[in-house]
């Protein structure tokens, strides 16, 4: 009984329990429910009821009471971010809104390489306190899990010393860090050869580490002209199959090709997608790999949006993600770029709300987060409003006022 607790009453509470992984999610069928009460056993959610009931069959357990009209969502996921990094790209920010290209940029010292040299010239500790920083802004608007990607290392020590602060901060933060390997992004250009003897490098020296380190599960890869190829790709994620890794691509972002990549390996989610064209949204339909749609980068940047619409009405399952980086991504602010999202891409406050927590969870292929129901995480962001449209419709402005991570109450404002 020590563990128990009654969170609410709620005057809406919206579980996702039933709600498809796959294709549109029309508001009319979400199950609102009233006057609800979660039921926490230590870290688990034991279950969801009306509270008065709760509160009758449970007499002597702590409750934890919340201002008369309030509404809880599940906690959120942000499914792609690069949150460890060194450094800024202020500059390439200030030369983009200049009119100039990605390449020019690059060329005057810019782009990912600009931030491959700052972030390896940060120590270790410095990672670990930065990446706790910007956890720490995430979960306060209540994103409890937050996958966080290397790939500003680009050499076998430097991929590391990522992963290990990566690992370290999720000690020390109450979010929950998902590190996933990103040693694709680009080859570096201090590596003398050509970009499938990179792969092969970090396929050879670095994977077998960070198994036996146990740093990550994830790998991830830029597909795309400046950066790897389809044909390089193939044997270097069928290399890291073999070793148990779960595959994601940063996909069709300028151009086509990715989410082929993505769908070919069975990745679980391709994300960007800005390009992708009527072929590649029903490829991507037809497969079991989540689409993700990245409108942080499509604010930084001044590019379309993923066609989010499309890819729903065909079938897929849509997560969105922030991918708070500091280049193409530098505002991390998830439900307010998922918020702009849906009104360039005529989405439901539904949809949204997947996208940020049960679709996003599928996209890291976690299977006890997202959804508020029995067996579930207590991972829940409770709001202000008696109306739970008010999260979408004030753009990111309505801040959770208590956000529970694994049953314990990491923020509140109450
Ligand atoms: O997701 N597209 C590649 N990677 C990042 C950008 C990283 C950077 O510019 O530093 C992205 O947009
Ligand atoms: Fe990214």
């Amino acid at each position: 009984m020590a563990s128990l607790k009654i969170f609410g009453p709620f005057a809406e509470l919206l579980s996702f329990q039933d709600a498809s992984n796959k294709g549109p999610l029309q508001d009319e069928e979400l199950t609102i429910h009233k006057a609800y009460g979660i039921l926490v056993d230590g870290s688990i959610i034991k279950s969801i009821a009306l509270y008065e009931s709760l509160v009758a069959d449970y007499p002597s357990i702590e409750l934890i009471e919340l201002p008369k009209s309030c509404t809880v969502i599940p906690g959120m996921i942000d499914c792609h971010t690069h949150i460890c990094f060194g450094g800024t790209r202020a500059r390439d920010f200030a030369m983009r809104n200049a009119g100039k290209t990605y390449l020019e940029i690059a060329k005057e010292g810019g782009g990912i390489w600009d931030t491959v040299k700052q972030t390896r010239s940060a120590t270790e500790q410095e990672l670990v306190d930065l990446t706790i920083k910007r956890a720490t802004v995430l979960l306060q608007r209540g994103i409890t899990t937050i996958e966080v990607k290397s790939g500003y290392g680009l050499s076998v020590s430097e991929e590391l010393k990522m992963l290990k602060a990566i690992a370290k901060a999720n000690k020390k933060t109450a979010a929950e860090l998902i590190p996933t390997c990103l040693a694709a992004h680009i080859k570096p250009k201090d590596f003398l050869g050509d970009h499938a003897q990179y792969l092969n490098v970090i396929a050879h020296e670095l994977l077998p580490e960070i198994v036996s380190q146990k740093l990550s599960k994830r790998l991830d890869v830029f597909v795309e002209e400046e950066a790897f190829s389809q044909e390089v790709v193939h044997p270097y994620f069928a290399a890291a199959k073999m070793m148990g890794f779960n595959l994601t691509v940063h996909a069709d972002q300028f151009h086509t090709g990715g989410s082929v990549v993505a769908v070919e390996h069975q990745a679980q989610s391709a994300d960007h997608l800005e390009a992708s064209g009527p072929e590649e949204i029903q490829l991507l339909a037809g497969s079991e790999v989540v689409a993700v749609a990245l409108p942080g980068a499509s604010i930084g940047l001044g590019v379309r949006f993923t066609p989010a619409r499309q890819l729903l009405d065909a079938g897929c399952s849509l997560a969105i993600a922030s991918d708070w980086n500091p280049g193409s991504a530098p505002m991390g602010d998830l439900m307010a770029q998922a918020s702009i999202l849906a009104t360039y891409e005529k989405l439901s406050n539904a949809e949204v709300i997947a996208g940020v927590t049960y679709r996003a969870a599928h996209a890291l292929g976690i299977t006890d987060q997202g959804r508020l129901s029995s067996g579930y995480q207590a991972d829940f962001n409770v709001y202000d409003t008696g109306d739970h449209r008010e999260i979408t419709y004030q753009q990111g402005q309505l801040r959770p006022i208590m956000v529970i991570k694994g049953g314990e109450v990491v923020f509140s404002a109450v």
